[in-house]
């Protein structure tokens, strides 16, 4: 079983900034005095206007549930993450943008980076955003996306950055949600040769009788497409920034101040808004960006993630660009021009370290070794992998193809929730496992329970769960503390409930095994059944509907929805087709079903329970052990929903 593998520190790691005693000795003093641990981590890491006095104040109790690090003190993000390099790095490249199309790139300088933000936040306050105002942004992988998530940071706005996949009636939600009253946008982003029309999908979603907060629609002139244009809202982004001073003094935040909210998909509901604050995010993502990868000052860096996920925010702009490095962002997709693509760019711009997600390995893997062998990677020195578990064949495949053997694979764990890496190799100290996330960060004290919160000991399966606050933990569901508290800390007394399962092997390896709940992980984008359930519900023909993950090649989970029609409609293939397109147009494309069955009726309890536990059995394809079905209020449903899945 490769599962047993080992992969040793490589020689050329034996010298690394942490090796393993280094790292051993750092967990223990993390765990053992965190006021201390981190009180020096956050002074040598960040510029503070007000230094901090307090360290840590945390309460995951019901009655007093509260998450704070170094309180009393103040600092601005965007100045930490562009201002204080400007001395003697102004020159130094910040972005580096690889456009979709491979004739296209930039270098953008430090000095540069300062300039657009400052004029950004200057034309968002000649608008009327203030300190705790929201501020949406629904954009393409350009330079302006990180511009504007800093531009807000510096003028103390709280930007919700919503995916460019997302449908304009996810945007509304999303807009509703946190009552933003800016959107910046661009008329279109390009993605495969392709253009998406983000700016038509404001529109309509601004269209929304719910959506009330909108003043101004700022629009970023990415392809020059037909748009439409609402006077005195619309306002393009390039003249904006014309008509403003290019300079903008940092606003004071508190260490405590939100920095961001971002939207995630959970078991049940609308998405959560997670908020994340200013000091504890910024040190936990800086600290685990240079550590995790080894970040070394001159190196290129490059996450493929998009901004609009948390990787995008921590791993491509907060992190890399709070240690000054040199951070990659890519406009494009991996198979175009050609499958391809990943390597070419990590030659021409002589990346040292590619961050990806399994997903995206493995649909490269299955082109085989030619593309990658016809290039070089010599450049390389650290490959990352986040946002699902990945398989050992796809680890063994990236390690041995793309990184030639020669460069350590550090498989991230972390959430949306947790603002950064909570476990995971460091290069110098870690032996790999392909599969195995292996240990945990600084400051993290993961554990496993049974269903009733006992701990757990020595090599076992259970619950992960996180005993003790660390900086970057999310604070609250904006809006929602209840919600915060019921999702994460409800089920297991005084913990912090991860939703993932996990392995804990002989050596205190750590093998997520992936989510307990009813959240999907497809192709690394994480997506509530609950959510394509009520789109699906939200069509005529359909009186309910059940939506369940299978194993998928390349997704790593696939979608499957079982859907009860609503009498006088019939089932057709023409009706799959529809509905599939439905859910793609009120959520967007990720949350399109792979699979959708027509389910007369739905397995459930006496109690009116659905059983998913069975559906998953039955998209899985798997008769054999469907468990106790003597529950079931009526029985035969089963045979008929197996019966229909074997003829397709
Ligand atoms: C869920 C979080 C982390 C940023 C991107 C996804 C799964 C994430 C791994 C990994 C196994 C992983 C978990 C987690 N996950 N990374 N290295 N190994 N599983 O963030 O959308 O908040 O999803 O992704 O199930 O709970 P997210």
């Amino acid at each position: 079983m490769s599962e047993h593998k080992v992969y040793p520190v490589p020689e050329s790691f034996q010298n690394a900034r942490i090796d393993r005693e280094q790292y051993e000795a750092m967990y223990r003093a993390s765990i053992e005095d965190p006021e201390t641990f981190w009180a020096e981590q956050a002074r040598q890491r960040l510029d503070w206007i007000k230094p901090f006095s307090k360290v840590k104040d945390v309460s995951f109790a019901r009655d007093d549930l509260h998450i704070r690090w170094f309180e009393d003190g103040s600092l601005n993000v965007a100045y930490n993450c562009i201002d204080r390099h400007l001395a003697e790095h102004a020159e130094q490249t910040a972005i580096i943008w690889e456009g979709d199309d491979p004739e296209q790139s930039r270098h953008i300088s430090y000095r540069e980076l300062h300039e657009q933000v400052c004029r950004l936040a200057n034309a968002l306050k000649a608008r009327g955003v203030r300190k705790g105002d929201r501020v949406t942004l629904y954009m393409p992988m350009i330079p302006e996306a990180a511009y504007a998530m800093l531009a807000c940071a510096r003028i103390g706005a709280i930007h919700s950055v919503v995916f460019g996949g997302f449908s304009p009636g996810a945007l509304a939600n999303r807009i509703v949600d946190c009552q933003s009253s800016v959107v910046i946008t661009a008329d279109e982003s390009v993605r495969g040769g392709r253009t998406v029309p983000l700016k038509r999908n404001v529109d309509e979603a601004l269209k929304s009788d719910d959506v009330t907060t909108i003043e101004t629609v700022l629009v970023v002139k990415r392809t020059g497409g037909d748009i439409d244009w609402q006077d005195g809202r619309d306002v393009w982004y390039h003249e904006a920034i014309e008509a403003v001073e290019a300079d903008c003094p940092p606003e004071e935040m508190n260490a405590e101040d939100p920095l961001f909210i971002l939207y995630t998909s959970g078991s049940t509901g609308k998405p959560k808004g997670v908020l994340h604050t200013t000091g504890g995010y910024l040190l936990y993502a800086a600290m685990t960006h240079e550590l995790v990868f080894d970040y070394r000052p001159g190196d290129i860096y490059w996450c493929t993630a998009d901004v609009g996920w948390v990787t995008g925010h921590s791993y491509i702009v907060y992190g890399p660009l709070a240690n000054r490095a040199t951070t990659l962002m890519f406009e494009g997709v991996p198979s175009y021009p050609d499958n391809a693509r990943f390597w070419q760019v990590i030659d021409k711009h002589q990346v040292n370290i590619f961050y990806t997600a399994p997903t995206a390995i493995r649909a490269l893997m299955r082109d085989g070794d030619g593309p990658v062998k016809s290039t070089s990677r010599k450049s390389l020195r650290v490959l990352g992998s986040v946002g699902e578990p990945i398989n050992p064949q796809a680890w063994e495949w990236y390690y041995h193809v793309v990184g030639d053997g020669r460069c350590p694979i550090v498989d991230t764990w972390w959430q949306t929730e947790t603002g950064g890496i909570l476990i995971t190799p460091l290069p110098g100290a870690t032996d790999l496992k392909p599969g195995s996330a292996t240990k945990p960060f600084f400051g993290v004290q993961p554990a496993l329970v049974d269903t009733d919160g006992n701990e757990l000991e020595g090599a076992t399966n259970g619950a992960l769960i996180i005993k003790d606050s660390w900086p970057g933990q999310m604070r609250t569901v904006y809006g929602d503390h209840e919600r915060f508290y019921q999702t994460y800390f409800a089920t297991f007394d005084n913990v912090y409930f991860t939703g993932d399962g996990a392995r804990r092997d002989e050596d205190g390896d750590w093998w997520i095994t992936g989510r307990m709940d009813d959240v999907l992980n497809v192709s690394g984008h994480r997506m509530g059944t609950a959510e394509i359930e009520s789109a699906l519900v939200a069509h005529e023909a359909v009186s309910e509907a059940a939506v369940v993950g299978f194993p998928h090649d390349v997704k790593g989970q696939g979608i499957y929805a079982y859907v009860t029609l609503t009498a006088g409609f019939e089932p057709s293939d023409e009706l799959i087709g529809e509905l599939s397109q439905w859910v793609r147009k009120e959520i967007g494309p990720i949350a399109k079903p792979d699979y959708l069955q027509f389910a007369p009726g739905l397995p459930k309890t006496r109690s009116g329970k659905i059983m998913r536990r069975i559906l998953r059995k039955i998209a899985e394809n798997d008769y054999s052990n469907l468990g106790d079905t003597s529950t079931l209020a009526e029985p035969g449903v089963v045979d008929d929903l197996i019966g229909n899945r074997m003829n397709r």
